[in-house]
């Protein structure tokens, strides 16, 4: 009996746990070896707020001191390493770059269906990026469950690019946002399908390249 009720309070604690960015480490991530202990966010993982209060990063790149936690080659390939267990059957993610502080996020990856199914993903650092410090995001719309938008974002600093602020974020679409009040929702158990997903796209779940875009907004 004891067993039981202890296995089901366990599985409610992993519901809850949701999943987060463990690499590049996030600011304010307890996988970070040099965050500051009294900074850490011990729920990463729980998604942004309905409301769009601290949209994007849960607002911690405006209040968190910018520390790059690696540097990006252009053209090299890197990944991003996911941490938890519920990955509410996947779903589709993005991964972007901000050059203007969390103004804008400019995509260099989507995974449109079936993430994060799997715990890492290899991306390629555009060519025409720029270089200097910049906020790499991860964002994520899962498939069941409550209607969130999760997002993770880390400092970084890239070399190599052969562009500039201006010229990345013109080449790159801007991230998907939804589930944040801004009038567009995506739907449970219907893969969300970027309508401008960049160069870089992997598919999985349901989803293939004759998907159309959903939600359209
Ligand atoms: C991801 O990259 C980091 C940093 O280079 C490395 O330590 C880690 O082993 C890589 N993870 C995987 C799963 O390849």
């Amino acid at each position: 009996m004891f067993s039981k009720a202890l296995l089901g309070l366990m599985s409610l604690g992993l519901c809850a746990a949701h999943m987060e960015m463990s690499w590049p480490y996030p600011f304010r991530s307890k996988f970070d070896p040099q965050t500051d202990p009294s900074l850490i966010d011990y729920s990463m993982t729980s998604p942004l707020l309905p409301d769009g209060s601290n949209f994007p990063c849960k607002g911690y790149h405006a209040n968190t001191p910018f520390r790059a936690v690696t540097e990006y080659q252009a053209g090299q390939t890197y990944n991003v390493t996911l941490a938890g267990t519920a990955t509410h059957g996947g779903g589709s993610c993005q991964l972007s770059l901000s050059y203007d502080n969390g103004a804008s996020f400019h995509v260099i990856k989507s995974i449109m269906g079936g993430c994060p199914l799997e715990l890492t993903y290899d991306f390629q650092v555009p060519n025409d990026v720029a270089n200097g410090d910049a906020i790499f995001a991860w964002s994520w719309f899962n498939l069941i469950g409550n209607r969130e938008m999760y997002m993770n974002c880390a400092a970084v600093t890239i070399s190599g690019g052969s562009g500039t602020p201006e010229s990345f974020a013109a080449a790159h679409p801007p991230i998907f946002v939804a589930n944040v009040g801004n009038g567009c929702s995506t739907v449970e158990r219907q893969e969300t399908v970027f309508a401008d997903p960049g160069d870089q796209v992997e598919y999985g779940g349901n989803v293939s390249p004759d998907s159309p875009p959903f939600p359209q907004c």
